[in-house]
C-alpha cells in the first residue's frame, strides 16, 4: 500500500510501476510462445488490455466496454512520455500526435488483427484521442465532426455481420488527416481498398449483407420506401439473407437516423443522399430478377425474365429504358475489331450478369461514397500538412478455405510485415548510431522473398494470374494451377500438390486445385477456384452501356465505361493487379512516414467477455509474428531508457546518488552500475541512453529498487509518524490554546451579552419611563389643546350661539317672558306715575300692587318713594326749620312711647325763648349778667325741697349753664355749669314734673338736686339733652322711671309718683311725706 502511495507520490511513474505480468513484452523473460500468452492472459483478466512490445501496442479485444477511455484518462496521457503509463492504446496516439505536431514527422498508425479483434475500434480511439487533445475553435471542431461522422456512413455501407464480427468491416480503409503546423486538423483523404462485393448477392450461413440494407427497410419512413418502390419486409428481398437479419443489441431503425445525421454533417445534400438510398433500392430489387430458360430455335437455352414487374419498377427507379435492361439480361455482345457479336446468355449467365452488376453496382456506389466523403472532408488550404494515416486493414486470414480474397488480404499483410521488419531495424540501426552504440546483427526472417513470390512482375503469382485471364483460348483455374506449379515450384515457400521440387511431394494432406504459401505468419492454403473469375471481375458491357443510359445521374456516373463515345477495346484492369497497384501507393505512403502499429488480437471466438482461449491467441500471436517482432526489438538490446529518467529510477540504490546527483546524468548512472555491480558486457552507454542488453539486469535493478524503496518506505513512515506523533501534539496543543481562547471569547461574550442584554434593559426601562413621561406630558399637552380647542369650540359655540340665539325658535319663550315682563313692569311703572300719592311724608296711602311677583317691587318702590318725599320735603326746611326738627327728632327718640306727656307736645313748636328777655325791659339786668345765648328762656315751677310747695322761675340754659332767675326781678338765683348735670329723671306720666341732678360734690350740688315742673318739659329735657351733648361730649342721662331718687342735701329722697284726682288740672301736686319720700300726685 505504502509503495503504492510511493510510487503515485514520484514525480515521474515508469510503466515499471504496478505491472501485472509485463507490460512490455521486451522485457519477458524468458521469451517464448507460452510465456508470452501467459503474459496476456494474466494482463487480460486484470482487465490490462494492452501490452507494448516496444513501441507496438498489442490490444486485446475485451468485448465489454472499459472506464479507460474517459476525458479524465485522455488528459491523464496527454503529454505524458510512452513509458511513463501502464500501455494504453492513448500513449501511443499521444506520442504519434506530439511526434507530428512537435517533430514534424507524418504518421501512420497501423492496425491490423483478424476480423472481430478491435481494429476499427482501435481506430475510432485512436481518431477521437487526436481530436480531443488536438486544437479547438468553431472551425476546427467542423473539420473533427466531418472526419469522426465519416466512419457512421462507411461503415453502414461497408460494413456486415459476420460470423465473427457483428460490425465486421468488409473494406480496408486507409484515412490522412491532415493537420496544420500547429497541430490543428485541416482535414483528410480516405482511402478504401478491396470492398467484399461478393456479399451483396450471396451471404454464408449466418451473416448479413451489409448493413445498409436492413437499416434502409427499418428506418425509412413509409414515404421513403414508397418513392424507392421498397417494401419493409427484410423476406421480399433474396439478397437478404433471412436467418440473421436481426442482430442482436443493434437497432437498425435508429442507426439509419445515425447515418443519414451523419451524412447530413459530412456535407451530403438531400438529393444526394436520396440518389444513394435509390441505387440502394436497385441493388436489391436486382437480386429479386429471376430468369427462366426458353429453348430456341437452334437448341441453345435462351433466358427470359420470369416476372418483369420488379424489372420495370427498377428502370423507372433508375430511369433506364426497360426494353435495353431486359436485352441487357439477355444477350452479350462481344466486340472485336470492329466487329460485333452478341449472343445469348443462357439462365446461368443471365443471374451471373445479374449478380455481377449488382455487385458492382453497390461496390462502385462505395467507391463514389468515399470519394465524395473525400471532397467534403479535403483540407481547403494548400499550406504544407502534416499527415497522420490510420490503416485499418484485415489481419491475416486463415480459413478452412482460403480464396482469392484472403490471398490477397494476405499479401497485404504480407507487405505491412514487410515494412514492419523494415522500419523497425531501421530505426533500431538508427537508434544505434545516434547513440554510438556498436551494430550487432540482428537475425530475423526477412520476409522480402514471400512478397517476391506474389507481386514480382514476371514471375509473381498475380502476374501469372494476369496473364493466364489475358491469355488467349480457355482458361480456367486449373490452367492457373498449373502454370503456378510450373513457375514457382522452385521457390521454398510455394507448395502445391504438384510443385516438383515440394518437400512435401508425397503429402496427401495437401488437396488438388490448391497451392500453400508458407506466410511469414504460418502456411496458408488457397483453394485455386474462383481466382481467374474473381480477378477478371467482369462486367458484361451490354450492362454497363444499360446503366450509363440511366436518367438517373449517380448511376450514370458509375458506369463511365458504358459510353459508347469512349468504347475502350481494352481489357479493364484485373482485380490483383488494380490491388497490387493500390497496395504499393499505400506502401510508399507509409514508407514515408513514422510508423506505430497496433496489433489486435482476439480473445475468443464467441465475442465474449472474460474468455481467453490461449489456442485461438496462439494462432493469432504466430501469424501476426508477434513473437519475431519482440525477438527484433531485443536484437540488440533488450532495454534502453535515458540517463534522467533511469538515474532518477534507481538513484536511491547508491549512497553517492541519494538522494542528489550532482552532476550529468551519465556520470551518475555510471556511477550506480559500479556500485551495483553490473557485469560491463550487461550493458551499453549510449549517448543520451543506457542500453541494457537482458531483462534479468533491469529486473534485478527493480528488484534492488523495490526493496531499497521498502527501506525508504520504512524510513519514511518513521519520520512521518514522528511528524505526525508531533504535529498531532502541536495541534492539540494550538487547539487547545484555540479552544481555551474560543472558550474565553464565548465566556466574554456570553458575560458581554448579559451585561448588554441587562444594560437594554435599564435602558429601555429608562427609556420607556421618559417615554411614558414625555408621553403623558404630551397627552396632557393633548387634552390642554384639546381643552382648548373644545372650550374655544364651546366658547365660539356659545358666541356663535349667542350671536344667534335670537334667530332660535327655542329662545322666543323666555324672550316673550322678558318681554311681556319688561311690558308689565313697563305698564306697572307708567302707572304708578299717574297713580302716586302726594308728597306729604305724612300721607299713607300708596297704590294697590298689581302683581304679586311685583310685591317686593311696590314695596321697595314704596319705600323709596317715601324716602324721596321724605327728602324732597327736608329740603324745602330753612335751617332753623331743620334744627327745631332734629330737637323734635331727638324728643321722639328720647320720650316716644315712654312718657305720656310726649305726645301731646309734639303738635307744639320747640319755641325756646318764650320769655322774650332781649325785649322785656324787666329782665334787663338778666340779660346783661347773660353773655352767652339763651336756649331756653321760660318760667317754670321749682318744687321746694323741703315741702314740695313750688315757685315760679325764669329757666335759663345756655351753651353751658343752666340758670334759674327769679321771674320777678329777674335775679339770678342759681347757676349750675352743664357739665355738672348729671342726669334728668321724670316719670312715665302725663305730667311736667322733673329732676336734675347735679353733680356730687359740685358747687351747684350743695343744696341737693331741683325738681321743676313744666308744661313744656320735653322741649326742656331735649335741649337741654342736646346742648349738654354738644358742651360736654357726653350723653346726659334721662331716667324716666315713677320712682326715682334724688339727693337733697345729704338726704337721698325717693319721688314717688301717685295717681291724684282731677281737681289740679294737669299740675301735680307734691306732698314731702317724710324725709325719705316725696310724693308726686298726678292727674
Ligand atoms: N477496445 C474495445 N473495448 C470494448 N469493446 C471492443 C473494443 N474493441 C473491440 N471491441 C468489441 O469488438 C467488436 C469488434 O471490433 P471491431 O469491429 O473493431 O473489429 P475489427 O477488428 O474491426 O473486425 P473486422 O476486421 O471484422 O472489421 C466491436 O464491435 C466491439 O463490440
Ligand atoms: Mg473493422
Amino acid at each position: 500500500m505504502l509503495l503504492e502511495i510511493m510510487a503515485k507520490m514520484e514525480v515521474k511513474t515508469s510503466l515499471l510501476d504496478n505491472m501485472i505480468g509485463v507490460g512490455d513484452m521486451v522485457l519477458l523473460e524468458p521469451l517464448n510462445e507460452e510465456t508470452f500468452i501467459n503474459n496476456l492472459k494474466k494482463r487480460f483478466d486484470h482487465s490490462e488490455i494492452y501490452t507494448y512490445i516496444g513501441s507496438v501496442v498489442i490490444s486485446v479485444n475485451p468485448y465489454r466496454s472499459l472506464p479507460i477511455y474517459s476525458p479524465e484518462k485522455v488528459e491523464e496521457y496527454r503529454n505524458r512520455n510512452f513509458y511513463e503509463l501502464s500501455p494504453h492504446i492513448f500513449a501511443l496516439s499521444d506520442e504519434a500526435y506530439r511526434s507530428l505536431r512537435d517533430q514534424d514527422k507524418d504518421q501512420c498508425i497501423l492496425i491490423t488483427g483478424e476480423s472481430g479483434a478491435g481494429k476499427t475500434e482501435a481506430s475510432k480511439l485512436v481518431m477521437s484521442y487526436v481530436a480531443a487533445v488536438c486544437g479547438k475553435g468553431a472551425e476546427v471542431n467542423q473539420v473533427k465532426e466531418q472526419l469522426l461522422q465519416s466512419n457512421p456512413v462507411l461503415e453502414a455501407f461497408g460494413n456486415a455481420k459476420t460470423v465473427r464480427n457483428d460490425n465486421s468491416s468488409r473494406f480496408g480503409k486507409y484515412m490522412d488527416i491532415e493537420f496544420d503546423f500547429k497541430g490543428d486538423p485541416l482535414g483528410g483523404v480516405i482511402s478504401n481498398y478491396l470492398l467484399e462485393k461478393s456479399r451483396v448477392v450471396k451471404q454464408p450461413r449466418g451473416e448479413r449483407n451489409f448493413h445498409v440494407f436492413y437499416q434502409l427497410l427499418s428506418g425509412a419512413s413509409e414515404e421513403l420506401l414508397n418513392k424507392l418502390k421498397l417494401e419493409r419486409d427484410f423476406s421480399r428481398y433474396n439478397y437478404l439473407s433471412l436467418d440473421s437479419a436481426k442482430v442482436n443489441g443493434v437497432d437498425d431503425a435508429a442507426n439509419f437516423r445515425t447515418v443519414r445525421n451523419a451524412m447530413q454533417i459530412v456535407g451530403f445534400m438531400d438529393h444526394e443522399a436520396e440518389s444513394v438510398l435509390a441505387v440502394v433500392a436497385a441493388v436489391l430489387k436486382l437480386g429479386n430478377i429471376e430468369f427462366k430458360p426458353e429453348s430456341r430455335v437452334n437448341g441453345l437455352d435462351e433466358s427470359k425474365i420470369k416476372d418483369k414487374n420488379e424489372l420495370k419498377e427498377i428502370c423507372e427507379l433508375t430511369g433506364i429504358d426497360q426494353s435495353v435492361l431486359e436485352r441487357a439480361f439477355s444477350f452479350r455482345t462481344v466486340e472485336a475489331k470492329q466487329e460485333k457479336v452478341s449472343t445469348t446468355l443462357n439462365v446461368a449467365q443471365a443471374y451471373y450478369a445479374r449478380d455481377a452488376l449488382a455487385k458492382n453496382l453497390y461496390s462502385r456506389l462505395f467507391s463514389w461514397l468515399v470519394n465524395r466523403i473525400n471532397e467534403s472532408i479535403k483540407a481547403q488550404t494548400k499550406v504544407r500538412k502534416k499527415v497522420m494515416g490510420v490503416l485499418d486493414i484485415y489481419g491475416f486470414e486463415i480459413f478452412e478455405d482460403n480464396s482469392f480474397e484472403q490471398f490477397i488480404i494476405n499479401y497485404c499483410n504480407e507487405k505491412l510485415q514487410q515494412i514492419f521488419i523494415e522500419l523497425t531495424l531501421k530505426e533500431e540501426q538508427e537508434e544505434y548510431i545516434r547513440e554510438d552504440i556498436e551494430w550487432t546483427h540482428i537475425d530475423y526472417f526477412n520476409n522480402a522473398i514471400i512478397c517476391d513470390l506474389i507481386e514480382n512482375n514476371t514471375n509473381g503469382i498475380l502476374a501469372m494470374l494476369d496473364e493466364e485471364c489475358l491469355r488467349p483460348g480457355t482458361v480456367t483455374d486449373e490452367t492457373f494451377l498449373e502454370k503456378l506449379n510450373q513457375v514457382c515450384a522452385t521457390h521454398q515457400h510455394f507448395e502445391s500438390r504438384m510443385s516438383k521440387c515440394s518437400r512435401f511431394l508425397n503429402d496427401t494432406s495437401l488437396p488438388h486445385s490448391c497451392f500453400r504459401i508458407q506466410h511469414y505468419a504460418g502456411k496458408v492454403l488457397y483453394q485455386v477456384e474462383g481466382f481467374v473469375d474473381k480477378n477478371n471481375d467482369l462486367l458484361y458491357r451490354d450492362l454497363s452501356q444499360a446503366m450509363w443510359k440511366a436518367s438517373h445521374t449517380l448511376i450514370k456516373s458509375l458506369f463511365p465505361e458504358g459510353n459508347p463515345a469512349k468504347i475502350n477495346l481494352k481489357r479493364p484492369p484485373t482485380a490483383g493487379s488494380q490491388f497490387k497497384a493500390s497496395v504499393a501507393t499505400l506502401m510508399k505512403n507509409l514508407q514515408t512516414k513514422n510508423p506505430n502499429y497496433i496489433r489486435c488480437i482476439k480473445p475468443n471466438d464467441k465475442k465474449a467477455a472474460h474468455i481467453f482461449n490461449e489456442a485461438l491467441v496462439c494462432h493469432q500471436i504466430r501469424y501476426l509474428g508477434l513473437l519475431e517482432n519482440v525477438r527484433v526489438r531485443r536484437a540488440g538490446y533488450a532495454f534502453r531508457q535515458a540517463y534522467e529518467p533511469c538515474l532518477e529510477r534507481y538513484k536511491m540504490l547508491c549512497k553517492q546518488t541519494w538522494p542528489h546527483w550532482k552532476g550529468p546524468a551519465r556520470s551518475g548512472v555510471e556511477v550506480l552500475f559500479n556500485e551495483l555491480e553490473i557485469p560491463v558486457e550487461e550493458y551499453s552507454f549510449g549517448r543520451s541512453k543506457i542500453f541494457i542488453r537482458n531483462p534479468r539486469t533491469l529486473f534485478k535493478l527493480e528488484d534492488l529498487r523495490k526493496q531499497r524503496l521498502e527501506d525508504l518506505a520504512t524510513l519514511i513512515q518513521k519520520i512521518y509518524r514522528g511528524w505526525k506523533c508531533r504535529t498531532h501534539f502541536l495541534l492539540m496543543k494550538k487547539s487547545q490554546v484555540v479552544i481555551a481562547a474560543w472558550f474565553r471569547r464565548y465566556a466574554q461574550q456570553k458575560r458581554y451579552q448579559q451585561t448588554k442584554s441587562s444594560a437594554l434593559v435599564i435602558q429601555s426601562y429608562i427609556r420607556g419611563w421618559k417615554a411614558r413621561k414625555i408621553l403623558r406630558e404630551l397627552k396632557h399637552q393633548k387634552r390642554c389643546k384639546e381643552a382648548v380647542t373644545t372650550i374655544a369650540a364651546y366658547w365660539h359655540g356659545t358666541q356663535v350661539r349667542r350671536e344667534y340665539r335670537k334667530f332660535f325658535r327655542a329662545n322666543a319663550g323666555k324672550k316673550i317672558y322678558e318681554f311681556t315682563l319688561q311690558r308689565i313692569v313697563q305698564k306697572y311703572f307708567l302707572e304708578m306715575k299717574n297713580k302716586m300719592p302726594s308728597l306729604s311724608p305724612i300721607d299713607k296711602n300708596w297704590p294697590s300692587r298689581p302683581y304679586l311677583f311685583l310685591d317686593s317691587t311696590h314695596k321697595e318702590l314704596k319705600r323709596i318713594f317715601h324716602l324721596w318725599r321724605c327728602k324732597k320735603y327736608r329740603d324745602q326746611f330753612t335751617d332753623q326749620q331743620k334744627l327745631i326738627y332734629e330737637e323734635k327728632l331727638e324728643a321722639s327718640e328720647l320720650f316716644k312711647d315712654k312718657k305720656a306727656l310726649y305726645p301731646s307736645s309734639v303738635g307744639q313748636p320747640f319755641q325756646g325763648a318764650y320769655l322774650e328777655i332781649n325785649k322785656n325791659p324787666k329782665y334787663k339786668k338778666l340779660k346783661d349778667a347773660i353773655e352767652e345765648k339763651i336756649i331756653i328762656a321760660e318760667v317754670v315751677n321749682k318744687i321746694n325741697r323741703a315741702n314740695g310747695k313750688s315757685t315760679s322761675r325764669i329757666f335759663l340754659l345756655t351753651n353751658n349753664n343752666l340758670l334759674l332767675a327769679d321771674q320777678k326781678s329777674g335775679q339770678i338765683k342759681s347757676e349750675v355749669p352743664l357739665v355738672d348735670v348729671t342726669k334728668v329723671s321724670m316719670s312715665s306720666q302725663n305730667d311736667g314734673f322733673f329732676a336734675v341732678h347735679l353733680k356730687e360734690g359740685s358747687e351747684a350740688a350743695s343744696k341737693g338736686d331741683f325738681l321743676f315742673s313744666s308744661d313744656h318739659l320735653i322741649e326742656m329735657a331735649t335741649k337741654l339733652y342736646r346742648t349738654t351733648l354738644s358742651q360736654t361730649k357726653q350723653k346726659l342721662n334721662i331716667e324716666i322711671s315713677d320712682e326715682f331718687l334724688v339727693q337733697f342735701r345729704q338726704d337721698k329722697v325717693c319721688v314717688k309718683f301717685i295717681q291724684g284726682n282731677q281737681k289740679n288740672g294737669s299740675v301735680p301736686t307734691c306732698k314731702r311725706k317724710n324725709n325719705r319720700l316725696l310724693e308726686v300726685a298726678v292727674p
